[in-house]
């Protein structure tokens, strides 16, 4: 078993190939679709992704896709599963398994996700429906005396039980301690965070059991927190990623494919691969990004299947980009000539 996880770890992190979260619940897609004014449908929102899961360069760049319950269950009109869409541009089925971050009971500002309940049954039905790995999301925000110790001990330790449960199950846990970076902290605030958040999660993975071979890291990057007056530049965020990072993840871990955050598309490309120009990397730095990867495609088709090839076109440039940034090969250069 953990052979087989080991190895689905390894595919995800192949490389010049990364993740695309189009795993938004139905609340937060229809967010994303009203800021392009399309409508909330379930056929919309079909639709969307399917032509983001139909464009050839997933076939060269996108390892897995992580998918929300309502799209492992689809079908396109053609009568194709989603999931054999996907498989046939041989990446992998993922699915996210938390229930979401709900209000921290007598932590006013902080969250707490939920979703352990039933979580062997679900892990073992969205295995048969194709999954073979899994996502869990931990929010942590920094703030007046945030992130307390109870945040950082509850979240850890239900990631880790998750962790557990998805190896129990076959599937390959991605675990996501996101430290937030709305906030006006400083970069080095975001680094002792984040650092703390990591130190307990393998704490807890260990604990818990859990395979590290069989697991994939999905972090923050070390930022400067949005509203922040200084923002450090680009070398500085990778360096100091970099730098956590060495101190926290064990060898062991094949891979670490970061969240975007908020970033902009080019700062999330532009950091990756400042991270991979960085020698000696004890394990593979990638992507796993929902907004960074689709906020481009998602303006272009604006809710119009007409628009689907240009749609196609721009996910195509960004997931190429990304492909380039986690071998160090990308440049601003390229950007431009790609994107003309
Ligand atoms: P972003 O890259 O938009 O942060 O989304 C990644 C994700 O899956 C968050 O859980």
């Amino acid at each position: 078993m953990s052979d087989q996880l080991n190895h689905i770890a390894n595919a995800i992190v192949a490389p010049g190939k990364g993740i695309l979260a189009a795993d938004e619940s139905v609340g937060t897609m229809g967010k994303r679709l009203a800021s392009v004014n399309a409508e909330s449908t379930e056929s919309n929102r079909r639709d969307y992704r399917e032509l983001l899961f139909r464009t050839g360069v997933m076939r060269d760049h996108i390892s897995g896709v992580i998918l929300y319950d309502e799209t492992i269950r689809q079908s396109s009109d053609d009568g194709t599963s989603i999931v054999d869409i996907i498989k046939n541009m041989g990446a992998i089925p993922g699915i996210k398994v938390d229930t979401g971050a709900k209000d921290f009971a007598l932590h006013p500002g902080e969250k707490v996700t939920e979703g352990l309940d039933g979580l062997r049954e679900r892990l073992a039905e969205y295995y048969e429906l194709g999954a073979r790995f899994a996502k869990w999301r931990a929010v942590i925000t920094i703030g007046e005396n945030m992130p307390s110790t109870a945040c950082i001990s509850t979240n850890t330790h239900a990631l880790a039980r998750y962790a557990a449960l998805c190896q129990e199950q076959g599937l390959v846990p991605i675990v996501e301690p996101e430290v937030m970076m709305n906030g006006e902290h400083d970069i080095e605030t975001c680094f002792k965070v984040t650092k703390w958040a990591l130190t307990e999660l393998y704490s807890c993975l260990a604990q818990q059991r859990v395979a590290l071979e069989g697991t994939i890291l999905k972090p923050n990057m070390i930022l400067s927190g949005s509203q922040c007056d200084h923002q450090a530049g680009i070398e500085e965020v990778a360096e100091k990623t970099v730098d956590c990072l060495k101190q926290t993840v064990p060898e062991a871990v094949p891979g670490i494919c970061f969240l975007s955050g908020g970033q902009s598309d080019l700062d999330a490309t532009a950091h990756l691969n400042a991270m991979n120009q960085i020698a000696d990397l004890p394990w593979r730095l990638s992507y796993s990004y929902g907004r960074a990867l689709q906020a481009a495609p998602l303006k272009v088709w604006g809710g119009n299947n007409d628009n689907r090839s240009a749609a196609q076109a721009a996910f195509a440039h960004r997931a190429r980009m990304n492909g380039l940034a986690t071998d160090g090969r990308w440049s601003p250069e390229l950007e431009k000539e790609a994107a003309e």
